[in-house]
């Protein structure tokens, strides 16, 4: 990133961000010492939607779930460098592991709801927070439903199985319990690829909601949807981020000739 465009962002230039939910400097994975990332310096800023893109390999799931220390129980893992979340490293030894998932949600490609009613799903991360009575369930239930667009599908069923609902609707679900923990900021990897287009754009225009509260990252293939959704776009190949910034700037007029040959769906050698 130049500083121009740094200051776009709203993020100053001394390298103490603004307003960045989070800041990634000189980060490096290696996997059974294959180097996955390779020196990564990232912002994201809060409350916009990030979308991550790149070919396959690339190390784009790698990367949110480092965000998050869902990596930590990989093997043979090695990482350098510096994550941080609101100013604060996340890999320092006095960080609560558990405490940082609440802050940074997960939802991933495939929907994983629990064997449990609807109801029940919405709650399970909350419940393990606080103590929630009877009418904070019914409650909770049905604000983090409607922030997910669920609730007018399901409010006549909350006690029937989440594995009822269409694929769809249960990747909405998983929408409506990461939501119900408050986090501040959502990770969510390839969250459409296995939803038809409606489900997929039902699921677009929540982000677009979402994003006056929370702070979003999106990993998708689809560019057609990141030029629907993205503030901000990263471009990562071979576990490099080969271009990075505004995605109106980067859709127009791409700066490597690498992300327009995958923009325009060609092959794309990094
Ligand atoms: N647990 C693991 N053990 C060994 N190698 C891994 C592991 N996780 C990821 N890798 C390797 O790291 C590289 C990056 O993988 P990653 O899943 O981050 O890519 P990706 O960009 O998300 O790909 P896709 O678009 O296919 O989801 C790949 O070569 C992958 O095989
Ligand atoms: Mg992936």
């Amino acid at each position: 990133m130049n500083k121009q465009e740094i200051l776009k962002m709203g993020l100053s230039t001394n390298g103490k961000e603004k307003n960045s939910a989070i800041a990634i400097s000189g980060f490096n994975v290696w996997i059974n010492d294959v180097h996955i990332l390779n020196n990564i310096n990232l912002h994201i800023p809060n409350k916009k939607i990030t979308c991550i893109i790149g070919p396959s390999g690339g190390g784009k799931s790698t990367l949110i779930r480092s965000i998050n220390r869902i990596n930590d129980e990989v093997p043979d893992m090695t990482i350098k460098g510096n994550i941080q979340f609101n100013g604060k490293p996340i890999y320092a030894p006095s960080i609560d592991v558990a405490n940082l998932r609440t802050q940074i949600g997960m939802v991933f490609q495939k929907p994983c709801v629990f064997p449990k009613s609807i109801k029940e799903n919405v709650l399970f991360g909350v419940q393990h927070l606080k103590k929630i009575d009877k009418h904070e369930r019914l409650q909770l239930t049905e604000e983090n439903l409607k922030a997910a667009s669920l609730w007018k599908e399901v409010a006549h069923r909350l006690n029937d199985k989440a594995s009822s609902l269409s694929l769809g609707q249960q990747q909405r679900l998983c929408i409506a319990r990461t939501l119900a923990v408050k986090p501040q900021i959502i990770l969510l990897d390839e969250p459409t690829s296995s939803l038809d287009p409606v489900s997929a754009r039902a699921i677009e225009n929540m982000m677009l909601e979402l994003k006056e509260q929370y702070t979003i990252v999106f990993v998708t293939h689809n560019i057609q949807q990141a030029k629907r959704i993205a503030d901000h776009l990263v471009f990562i190949c071979e576990g490099k981020i080969i271009e990075q910034g505004a995605a109106t700037k980067i859709f127009a007029k791409p700066s490597h000739p690498q992300t327009r040959a995958y923009l325009n769906d060609e092959f794309c050698e990094c």
